[in-house]
C-alpha cells in the first residue's frame, strides 16, 4: 500500500497493557491531526489486547508484529515519528538495553537513530516502577532524547484518563 500524498507517517507501538484496548483513542486523533498511522503491536499484545480488526479497518493497513521475510518489501513507510503507547515495564526496560527480540523493540530501539521525534506514555503499576532496573531505564532512554508522558498506573482509571493526546504533543513539539 501506498503512503498518502504529503502525510506524515506515524508508528504507533502497542504493548501488552490492559488499557492498550483503548489505543483506537490515540490512532483516529493522530489521523484528525494529519498523520498516516501504522501499528506495531508485541507478540503479546497481539493476543487480546487489543481489538486488530478494528485498527487494521480504521489504519488502512495490516498490524505488525513480526519481522518481515527477506526478499518482501517493507510495508510501512519510514517513520516521521513514532508513539509506543502504552509502554509496558517489560518494554521499557527490553529497550533501554538494546534487547530487540521483538519487531516492536526493535523498532524502539532503531528509532532514536534515525533521528525522528520519539514519546513514550508508559502504563506501569507504582510497585514496579519503583524497581531501580526501570528507574535506570527512563533515564537512559531519556539521554537518548525519548520524550516521556507523566507517570500512569493504570490503578485508578475510573478517575484518570490515559493521556493518549499526550504523545502526539510530544512528537509535534
Ligand atoms: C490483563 C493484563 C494487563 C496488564 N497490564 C499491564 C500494564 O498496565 N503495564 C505493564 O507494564 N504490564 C502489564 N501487564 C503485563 C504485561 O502484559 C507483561 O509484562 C508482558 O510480558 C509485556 O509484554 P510486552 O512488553 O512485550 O508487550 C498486563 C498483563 C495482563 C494479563
Amino acid at each position: 500500500m501506498t503512503q498518502q500524498a504529503g502525510k506524515p507517517f506515524l508508528y504507533v507501538v502497542v504493548c501488552a497493557a490492559g488499557i492498550a484496548a483503548d489505543v483506537g483513542e490515540l490512532i483516529g486523533a493522530a489521523q484528525r491531526r494529519g498523520w498516516e498511522v501504522g501499528v506495531i503491536a508485541t507478540p503479546v499484545a497481539m493476543n487480546g489486547f487489543f481489538d486488530t480488526a478494528a485498527v487494521e479497518t480504521r489504519t488502512g493497513r495490516p498490524v505488525r508484529s513480526a519481522w518481515r521475510t527477506p526478499g518482501d518489501p517493507r510495508p510501512f513507510p519510514p517513520p516521521d515519528a513514532v508513539v509506543v503507547a502504552p509502554a509496558t515495564f517489560n518494554t521499557v526496560n527490553k529497550w533501554a538495553a538494546g534487547l530487540a527480540d521483538t519487531l516492536a523493540v526493535a523498532t524502539l530501539c532503531e528509532a532514536s537513530g534515525l533521528g525522528v521525534p520519539v514519546a513514550a506514555l508508559p502504563c506501569v503499576a507504582d510497585a514496579l516502577s519503583a524497581h531501580p532496573a526501570y528507574q535506570e531505564s527512563l533515564i537512559r532512554l531519556r539521554g537518548m532524547g525519548v520524550r516521556f508522558g507523566e507517570p500512569y498506573s493504570g490503578e485508578d482509571r475510573d478517575t484518570a484518563r490515559f493521556p493518549w493526546e499526550r504523545g502526539l504533543d510530544l512528537v509535534s513539539r
